[in-house]
């Protein structure tokens, strides 16, 4: 396959469209990121490409509103921007064959709750591949803000590139998704399979926080995520991402509201 921008693709034939099934701050950021370094978007979310017309029309030209069966249909590469909740809701029939970016957070709440997560007997983006069976799902984009998506991409090269995780059980997908983090501006390290993800899922030292500055002490969940998504961006390099890996201890799976 092979990432290649727009002004490329007039003389090479390979992939330039990122698929996106979620609006929200990670499908709409990511997407920001994806069309300004020169790739084409397709997005779509629950309610259809109707409700996406104020975000089309600020992404730009390269951007596009379809169904989910219709970015599933026309794209290789699709991020599953949803909650984790309704990642089941997500098509298995449709999503055959396609690499699948999961971002999913595990989000404990009263009303949902997976007692397999729970007994960290498996992570969540196993779970995503075990629904999603026939994919090749790569967990990435779930440990970084999308604002910090936007601000922190660098040129290849340069000596304050960020660097993002990413965990799937498929090498040449894993592979495929590094090529589209180079062509976003950041450098990949891979952590492993489905398995380890457990090393940057919620509550662990890369989730997140290496992105930003310090927090303010005494924030509540809520808050903490409303601060993040206003924090400025602080590059992490690649070494910095093994080295926090590699001195990850497993806690409780989970976001706690
Ligand atoms: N927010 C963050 O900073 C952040 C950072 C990293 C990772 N994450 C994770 O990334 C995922 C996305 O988070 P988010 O905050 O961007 O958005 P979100 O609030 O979790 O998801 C909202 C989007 O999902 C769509 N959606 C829900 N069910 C769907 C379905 N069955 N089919 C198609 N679309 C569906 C919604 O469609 P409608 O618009 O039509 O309702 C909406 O566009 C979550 O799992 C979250 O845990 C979030």
């Amino acid at each position: 396959m092979g990432w290649r921008k727009n002004i490329e693709r007039r003389t090479h034939m390979t992939t330039s469209t990122l698929g996106i099934i979620g609006t929200g701050p990670v499908g709409a950021g990511v997407a920001r990121r994806a069309v300004d370094a020169g790739l084409d978007v397709v997005l779509s979310n629950s309610r259809g490409p109707e409700s996406l017309t104020g975000l089309i029309t600020a992404l730009g030209r390269n951007a596009r509103a379809a169904t989910p069966a219709e970015v599933a249909r026309t794209t290789d590469v699709i991020l599953a921007a949803v909650p984790f909740a309704a990642h089941e809701r997500l098509s298995r029939a449709e999503l055959d064959g396609k690499i699948v970016l999961d971002p999913m957070n595990y989000v404990v709440t009263d009303e949902w709750r997976r007692p397999e997560l729970d007994r960290d007997e498996l992570t969540s983006s196993e779970l995503v591949q075990r629904h999603l069976a026939g994919s090749r799902v790569v967990k990435v984009f779930h440990s970084i803000g999308s604002p910090q998506i936007n601000q922190l991409h660098r040129a290849g090269g340069a000596a304050d590139r960020t660097a993002i995780p990413l965990h799937g059980d498929d090498p040449a997908a894993k592979k495929e998704v590094a090529g589209l983090l180079d062509v976003l501006g950041f450098d990949a390290v891979d952590l492993g399979p489905l398995a380890q993800s457990w090393r940057t899922e919620p509550g662990t030292p890369l989730y997140a926080t290496p992105y930003v500055p310090p927090a303010p002490a005494g924030l509540t969940p809520a808050e903490w995520v409303e601060w993040v998504q206003a924090a400025p961006g602080v590059p992490l390099s690649a070494a910095r991402v093994e080295e926090l890996a590699a001195a990850t201890v497993r806690g409780p799976a989970g976001f706690r509201w």
